[in-house]
């Protein structure tokens, strides 16, 4: 399938700004992140499948629409949990499981340290949530662990993605769609995404 979408919406490109520029604080940095991942959330559920029931408007009886399947948010800790709230202010209903990985800083390799996933994932649309797509270890080490756990309709949500981590996830997983709120030009040396915004945990958590 190999897709990625870019969501250009324009007020989540004045958000990325605010969380692209080094001057911004904990607090509207993490106003801006529920924000984009509000947005972010309204594309990636875009192909959610719904099904009808039969409901009554105080005039006369219609066709209602609930989703078809439960919505599971998988977030990689601990970056991800930054765009939880955005996505559950979106989709309230929506479950929400644990995946923990770290980035060796030395190897860049992916550690797994963490995890607890609700159940229902065979069946479920399931969006695992990290705002940074780097080299894509981590991301890459998330999907495949949640596959074995029995995911399988997976949507992968980034802020920021360099495209060698897109190329990663595409030759990992070429089931996985993309939604992300930019591509940006490379990884340097130290395997960060430039421009980026620097390590989005630390700015979200204020841990730097
Ligand atoms: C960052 C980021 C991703 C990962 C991306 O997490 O949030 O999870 O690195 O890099 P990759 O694509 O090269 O794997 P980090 O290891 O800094 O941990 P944190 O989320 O706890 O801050």
């Amino acid at each position: 399938m190999n897709k990625v979408l870019v969501v250009e919406h324009p007020v989540l490109q004045t958000y990325l700004t605010v969380l692209r520029n080094k001057e911004t604080k904990t607090a509207p940095f993490r106003k801006a992140m529920a924000s984009i991942g509000n947005i972010l959330a309204y594309h990636a559920l875009a192909d959610l499948p719904l099904q009808s029931f039969e409901i009554e408007t105080p005039i006369q009886k219609t066709n209602g629409y609930c989703p078809a399947r439960d919505v599971i948010v998988i977030p990689i800790l601990r970056a991800g949990l930054s765009l939880v709230d955005g996505i559950i202010n979106f989709i309230p209903d929506a479950k929400v499981g644990h995946v923990g990985v770290y980035r060796n800083e030395e190897t860049h390799e992916p550690v797994n340290y963490y995890d607890n996933l609700p159940p229902g994932l065979a069946n479920g649309y399931t969006l695992v949530v990290d705002p940074m797509l780097a080299t894509g270890g981590s991301g890459s080490h998330a999907l495949s662990y949640l596959k074995k756990a029995g995911a399988t309709d997976i949507h992968f949500v980034c802020l920021i993605a360099a495209p060698e981590g897109i190329e990663r996830l595409h030759n990992d997983h070429p089931d996985v769609p993309i939604i992300t709120a930019a591509i940006d030009e490379k990884l340097n040396s130290q395997a960060f995404i430039i421009p980026g915004l620097g390590d989005a945990g630390d700015r979200y958590f204020g841990t730097l």
